[in-house]
């Protein structure tokens, strides 16, 4: 029986690569860079599978291009570079990697609450830079976290591991699930005021960042949102960069609408060298790396292969994220 054929967008941690090169007729993009377009249409047209990246945009024109693709499996929790619907409407399951990197991402988002806080970054480079000449009562003063209000929205697993975390430092936790549906009851266990998302936007003195990207979420942060926050608020984004309105933010933050921002994920990514959030000291911004354990990448590698496996075979697994694909859709009956 001949492999099925699988394209693999880039190199992955682990045990991954082997596991595939066993199974499958495998083609890797093989440079450490994001794969190029072209070589994506020209190898997607042989492909039974695909392994891709979250930097992949998967859209009706790959997915004309791949006649034969029976499966998406992406090395993600998040999947808007895929265009769900068309998969679905070819019935193509879209797999993805939720579970898995709940905890560290959470982890990170609260890394980042605490730099900001605490003013980490500045501080590394008031020393670097030579300023510290001794201990000083007034130098860089920040917030408490114990005794802080924290605003989660978007109460999914990662919003949830990240209350778990604030309930360990004392914080008032505020929640909204989603934006549209914010009404709560407390389903999620006590220590969680559930609340809508104007209450939670001012009364919050970090806001936390936890939806996927969606037509509703695309600029769920705006003018209005950020100059509804405190003053000395701040914003923390581990979600999508375009759940931010990245001018608006740099708006907020250059006039002191808001206090502080600490960005994993931006829109674009990465962001150009001239883009002003860059010349913000009030501003901090990492590579979008909050899953970036060694353990939680490898994991998740591990699950987008077994992932792209199932679907070669056919089987019905969970983390799919169109299971209406095993329905019959209505244009294909
Ligand atoms: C995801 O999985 O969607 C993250 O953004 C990267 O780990």
């Amino acid at each position: 029986m001949p492999k099925p054929s699988a394209l693999l967008t880039r190199a992955i941690p682990g045990p991954g690569i082997e596991l595939l090169q066993q199974k499958c007729d495998l083609i890797i993009w093989d440079k450490d860079s994001v794969a190029s377009r072209d070589w994506l249409l020209e190898h997607i047209a042989h492909a039974d599978g695909i392994l891709c990246l979250l930097t992949d945009s998967i859209d009706t024109v790959v997915l004309d291009a791949g006649k034969s693709l029976r499966v998406v499996s992406t090395m993600a929790v998040g999947y808007d570079n895929i265009h769900v619907t068309e998969c679905t409407r070819r019935g193509i399951p879209v797999r993805h990697t939720p579970g898995v990197l709940t905890e560290t991402t959470a982890d990170f988002a609260f890394a980042l609450l605490m730099t900001a806080a605490r003013r980490i970054v500045e501080g590394d480079s008031y020393v670097k830079q030579g300023h510290w000449q001794s201990w000083s009562p007034t130098v860089l003063l920040g917030h408490d976290l114990h005794g802080g209000t924290l605003g989660i929205v978007g109460l999914g697993r990662i919003g949830q591991a990240v209350a778990k975390r604030a309930q360990g430092f004392g914080m008032r936790i505020l929640a909204c699930r989603s934006p549209s549906q914010s009404h709560g009851k407390n389903e999620n266990g006590p220590g969680i005021e559930h609340v809508d998302f104007s209450t939670l936007l001012a009364e919050s003195d970090f806001v936390s960042l936890h939806v996927p990207l969606t037509k509703e979420t695309r600029h769920l942060v705006g003018h209005a949102e950020l100059r509804s926050m405190k003053h000395t608020a701040m914003l923390i984004n581990t979600a999508r960069g375009p759940v931010v309105d990245s001018q608006a933010l740099y708006h907020a933050l250059s006039h002191g609408e808001i206090a502080y921002a600490a960005l994993d994920v931006t829109d674009p990514e990465p962001l150009p060298s001239d883009d002003p959030l860059l010349s913000l000291s009030n501003c901090v911004i990492v590579p979008h790396i909050a899953s970036a354990s060694i353990a939680t990448r490898g994991k998740m590698a591990v699950v987008a292969v077994e992932n792209l496996f199932a679907g070669l075979a056919g089987a019905r697994l969970p983390y799919c994220a169109n299971p209406e694909v095993y329905q019959p859709q209505p244009d294909l009956i």
